[in-house]
């Protein structure tokens, strides 16, 4: 009992230690790299719906389901990568208006949290989903016009 007790501690303290590892700040180009990655999961999945919602592709129901499902847990993570010096350190496309106008930045990172959080819901009548692909789109669409740049810089 008591071997159990102190392995349990030692795996508690252990993933204390994998947390503060976490929490050390990552460089800005690791952030860069990570927004960038997570943007470009959420286009393919993004995609895949829209052709579904064009007629490009059959409607099938869990797959939509699914896929919208990834995109609600995906949705949020690229805008926890935009803190202050991740402007520049890997080439990317945020516009610098993104730190300075930073109010105007999360309306627009808000905006598409709130569609993209109906997603699933809407995923499971091929009608519902084709509106709120739409609504969804015009949120990517809204913020990219604004806040992201047409040629990458360093
Ligand atoms: C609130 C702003 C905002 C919203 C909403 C948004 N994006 Fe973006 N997106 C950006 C910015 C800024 C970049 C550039 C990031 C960089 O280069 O570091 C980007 C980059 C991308 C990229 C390219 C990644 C790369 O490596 O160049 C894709 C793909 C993308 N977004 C897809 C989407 C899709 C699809 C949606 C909607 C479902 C969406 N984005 C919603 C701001 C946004």
């Amino acid at each position: 009992m008591k071997k159990v007790f102190q392995q349990l501690v030692l795996v508690i303290a252990m993933s204390g230690s994998v947390h503060a590892a976490y929490a050390a700040d990552p460089k800005p180009e690791e952030e860069i790299r990570y927004r960038q990655s997570v943007f470009n999961v959420i286009g393919r999945n993004f995609n895949a719906l829209g052709a579904i919602a064009k007629g490009e592709r059959p409607y099938d129901q869990a797959f939509a389901v699914k896929t919208a499902a990834l995109l609600e847990l995906l949705g949020p993570l690229p805008f926890g990568s935009f803190g202050p010096g991740t402007d520049k350190g890997a080439l990317n496309k945020a516009d610098p208006k993104i730190w300075t106008e930073q109010a105007k930045y999360k309306e627009a990172a808000d905006k598409f949290q709130v569609e993209i959080a109906k997603l699933s819901a809407s995923a499971k009548d091929l009608d519902s989903l084709k509106a709120q692909v739409g609504e969804i789109g015009k949120t990517c669409k809204g913020c990219h016009d604004n806040f992201r740049l047409k040629e990458a810089r360093q």
